[in-house]
Parts: C-alpha cells; sequence; structure tokens
C-alpha cells in the first residue's frame, strides 16, 4: 500500500516516562490501520546527542526521518507547551518534513496535552507540514493505560479506538494526498 509508512515520534525522554504506554497503544492502532509505524525515539543513545547538536547523531535521526509518508508525534504537555527536547529534535532537521502530514497525540494532566498539540501546530507549519485536523487526547494516563500500553477499561478503550478511526482515515487521506503530489510536482521552497 503506498503512503503508509508512517514515523511515531516520542515527546518525553524523561526516566520513568508514560510516553511508552502511549506511543505502543498508537503504533499498535496504526498498524490495526494498516499503517507501518516506526517508532522515533528521543531517548535512543544513538539519537540522544541531537539535543546538543551532534551532526552524527543529526544524520542518524534524518535517516530514520528520510521518506516517511507522514508523521505522528505523541507528546506530553508540559508547562502548557511541548517539551523542549522534542522542539529541539523537530528544528534539526529541514526538509525531512516538507509537504508531510503531521498527526499530534497528547496527554499530561487535565490538559490532556491539547496545548502541548496546538503549540506544535504554529512550530510545524513553518517546517511546510500539514498537520492533521483531527487529534486524540489523554488526560491522567497514569490511570488508563496499563505497563504494556492497553487501555485498561472497556468503555474508555472503544471511545479512544472511535477517536483514532477518525483520525486514521484523516492521516491515510493526506498521506496518500500529499505523496501524490510530491510524485507531480517536487517540493521545493523557494528561499532554498
Ligand atoms: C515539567 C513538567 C511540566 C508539566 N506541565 C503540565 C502542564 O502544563 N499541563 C498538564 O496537563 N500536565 C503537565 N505536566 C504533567 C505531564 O504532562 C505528565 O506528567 C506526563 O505524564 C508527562 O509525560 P512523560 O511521563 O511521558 O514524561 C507536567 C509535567 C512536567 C514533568
Amino acid at each position: 500500500m503506498s503512503g503508509n509508512r508512517i514515523v511515531v515520534i516520542l515527546g518525553s525522554i524523561r526516566d520513568g516516562r508514560m510516553n511508552d504506554r502511549v506511543a505502543s497503544w498508537v503504533a499498535a492502532q496504526l498498524a490495526a490501520h494498516g499503517f507501518a509505524p516506526e517508532i522515533l525515539d528521543p531517548a535512543d543513545p544513538e539519537l540522544l546527542p541531537v539535543q546538543i547538536g551532534d551532526p552524527q547523531a543529526i544524520d542518524r535521526l534524518r535517516q530514520r526521518m528520510e521518506g516517511a509518508d507522514g508523521f505522528v508525534i505523541v507528546t506530553p504537555e508540559y508547562n502548557h507547551a511541548e517539551p523542549g527536547h522534542l522542539k529541539t529534535l523537530i528544528d534539526s532537521v529541514t526538509a525531512e518534513w516538507w509537504a508531510r502530514p503531521v498527526g499530534l497525540i497528547g496527554y499530561g494532566g487535565i490538559s490532556g496535552g491539547l496545548r502541548a498539540i496546538e503549540a506544535l501546530r504554529v512550530i510545524l507549519a513553518e517546517l511546510h507540514t500539514v498537520t492533521i485536523r483531527d487529534t486524540l487526547s489523554f488526560a491522567s494516563p497514569w490511570r488508563r493505560f496499563d505497563e504494556d500500553g492497553r487501555i485498561t477499561d472497556p468503555d474508555d478503550a472503544a471511545a479512544a479506538e472511535g477517536a483514532m478511526a477518525v483520525f486514521a482515515h484523516r492521516l491515510r487521506w493526506w498521506t496518500e494526498a500529499l505523496a501524490d503530489a510530491r510524485r507531480a510536482r517536487p517540493y521545493d521552497r523557494e528561499d532554498e
């Protein structure tokens, strides 16, 4: 299937992070909807030096992102925005983002990560991406996900799966539409 390689970017590098639980649920759901998800973990020792601008680590990041049909960022909210190291990772590459769709999934305290999601839209527009309108948001994920990334309450799981079905439908449309568009007309910035 064309347009199905989705790089899932984790937003947290914190020890004991909730990110793994939420991202593993997201990756399983994307696979169930026919995508080929690949986890990109900024805490991976090969990628962590991106945080201090290490050129080799940035090359590795570029290789992991290159040729993706789209991205899904799974981010917590830290002080009403995305975590700083996620911003650094986003800022570290350019053309890999261009003309790609980005889906945004947030979690956190009472906000469910919604303010981090909206903060990311502004940044990602500058990088020539299209952010998917539909999102998923999880308040207090520590009460909802087990350590294997399963949502424990059946009603909660059914509601999240319903939201994911809409999200996946939109992501599919944008990955395919932008893949067709890039094939028809390579995306070049006039100022580069
Ligand atoms: C520095 C910091 C700031 C936070 N700020 C917010 C916030 O503004 N709004 C919110 O809803 N939750 C906030 N939280 C709660 C986190 O979103 C929540 O603990 C989440 O699980 C963190 O993700 P992680 O465990 O994957 O690192 C904050 C947590 C930290 C560590």
